[in-house]
């Protein structure tokens, strides 16, 4: 499942900026909870955070209405990361030193999870050795230090400590958890990813296919190998794209020969994966020789017969993969994604909307929604317009997951 992040916000002018932040956060998918000390209560309400994430805003350490909800050790094992944005000088000497005084410093002790933190203060407090000397020892204890930018600050001094921009800020965190997501998730695996378009002659010279790039598939064979898989990938053979290093790649032409292949090679895999745009139909007879055109012919009608749907094929045949299947719709996306995560009989669906003209198809960028199914009992991902190869890692999260 996608990463859930306890944003913490420390006093600080910058504390606006985590805001936006955690909109972002939640924009690309994340779970986003939020605490926040007392002075950040100070720069910025509660309440605005309430509102963004959905959430109720944890403040109180010592609250017996607070530790009946949600109490700080509960927290604490929620979270997979926290992001301390701010994280001020003061909130830095603490935790340096093993204090828990109020709910953000008891909860960063209480969790096993990672800690990113970025330092946000006036330019003097940032050159203060005492502060230097206490970040040096956070990153020896395991924290990631996000480096503060330069520049004009609040106080009107210019110099080091500005708190990064939220873009800059969630993608050092979505990097940062790309790192701890692809760490190797898919280990010993061995997937089987299909792309690209399918191509299904009509004579000698001509054949009916579409427009499908198979760059959603690569990324994916990308995301794989980086997550320790052995990956094969059988690809339509108009794809140009360069086979991810370490991924065997497979080239067929037709739906029967996509078919035909992926039976071979799925019985050892554990992980089937089909993003090809397989040609739903076939030409029934296809000619020997090339068609003529003749003087008494304005038409041609050709005879098309359905062609094997794969993916349904390989989950039937092979009930120990955990099968992911990709959807293309235009309209009512969720019932069509839903029908056909049922009718595949699939593990999780992916399914982006192919009306949007700057995503899906031969795009670089993609938007998905991901379905499960009911046995995992989660709720649907959404993936915002991102990369493919970024989608791609959350993807292979999401198949992560599936498997613990
Ligand atoms: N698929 C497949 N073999 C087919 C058709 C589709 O393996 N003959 C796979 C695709 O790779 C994709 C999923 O099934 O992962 C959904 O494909 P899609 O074309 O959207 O679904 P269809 O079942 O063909 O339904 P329709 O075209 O009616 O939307």
């Amino acid at each position: 499942m996608t990463p859930k992040i306890l944003l913490a916000i420390t006093g600080g002018i910058s504390a606006y900026k985590s805001a936006i932040l955690a909109r972002l956060l939640i924009k690309n998918g994340h779970q986003v909870r939020v605490m926040m000390t007392p002075s950040a209560c100070e720069f910025i309400t509660p309440l605005t955070f309430q509102a963004l994430t959905g959430n109720e805003v944890h403040t109180e350490l010592l609250d017996a209405q607070a530790e009946r909800g949600m109490g700080h050790i509960e927290l604490a094992k929620w979270a997979d990361l926290v992001v301390i944005a701010p994280a001020s000088a003061n909130t830095i000497g603490k935790l340096a030193n093993g204090l828990a005084d109020n709910l953000v410093t008891a909860v960063i002790l209480a969790t096993t999870a990672p800690v990113m933190l970025a330092p946000a203060m006036n330019q003097a407090m940032w050159g203060n050795t005492i502060v230097q000397d206490n970040l040096a020892k956070l990153a020896r204890f395991g924290f990631t230090i996000i480096a503060p930018d330069s520049g004009e600050q609040a106080c009107g001094d210019v110099g080091a400590g500005r708190l990064p921009e939220p873009e800059t800020l969630c993608e050092q965190i979505s990097q940062f958890l790309t790192v701890q997501n692809t760490a190797q998730t898919l280990a010993g695996k061995m997937v089987v990813i299909t792309a690209g378009a399918t191509l299904e002659p009509i004579d000698p010279v001509r054949y009916l296919s579409n427009h499908s790039t198979g760059k959603m598939g690569y990324a994916l064979a990308k995301a794989c190998v980086g997550a320790g898989a052995k990956v094969i990938i059988i690809a339509g053979e108009k794809v140009s794209l360069p086979t991810p290093l370490g991924a065997e790649k497979c080239t067929i032409g037709t739906a029967d020969e996509m078919l035909k292949v992926c039976l071979q090679v799925c019985e050892k895999a554990d992980i089937f994966i089909a993003t090809a745009a397989v040609a739903d139909f076939k030409v029934a007879n296809i000619a020997t020789q090339k068609l003529k055109k003749t003087a008494d012919n304005d038409g041609l009608t050709l005879h098309l017969v359905k062609n094997p749907d794969v993916l349904a094929t390989i989950s039937t045949t092979y009930p120990h993969l955990l099968t992911v299947g990709f959807a293309a719709e235009t309209q009512d996306i969720e019932n069509y994604a839903k029908g056909k995560l049922i009718a595949k009989n699939l593990d999780m669906i992916a399914v982006n909307d192919v009306s949007d003209k700057t995503i899906g198809f031969g795009s670089d960028d993609n938007a998905m929604t991901v379905f499960f199914a009911e046995k995992y009992g989660l709720d649907k991902v959404n993936l915002a317009k991102m990369s493919k190869d970024k989608i791609a890692e959350r993807l292979v999260g999401c198949v992560a997951n599936l498997l613990k």
